[in-house]
């Protein structure tokens, strides 16, 4: 096993299980790990466009992958109070 797949699958143990998550480390593993988005807290709109952003990018996820992502991030990783 490569040694970046071992450290990403132990940054998924760290992350907040909710419906959606197999998806996020699925479709969002393969440029960066887990950790670019645990410092972050967006409303809906905000991670929806983060993830068009991605898929812009080059992230592979079809329209109920996108969903499925958007409802975990939105979940385990909500917009901070200011
Ligand atoms: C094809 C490669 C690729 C995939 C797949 C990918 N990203 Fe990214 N991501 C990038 C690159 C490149 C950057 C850094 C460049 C930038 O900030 O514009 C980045 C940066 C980020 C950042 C930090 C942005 C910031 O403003 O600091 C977050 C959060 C993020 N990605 C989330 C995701 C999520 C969620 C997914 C799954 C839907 C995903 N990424 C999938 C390429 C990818």
């Amino acid at each position: 096993m490569k040694l970046a797949l071992l450290l990403f699958l132990l940054a998924a143990d760290q992350l907040p299980e909710a419906p959606g998550k197999a998806t996020f480390v699925k479709v969002c593993s393969t440029c960066h790990g887990p950790e670019a988005v645990t410092g972050m807290g967006h409303d809906r709109a905000g991670w929806k466009d983060l993830v068009s952003d991605m898929v812009d990018k080059g992230a592979v996820a079809n329209e109920k992958q996108v969903s499925e992502i958007v409802d975990y991030l939105v979940r385990a990783f909500p917009k901070k109070p200011r």
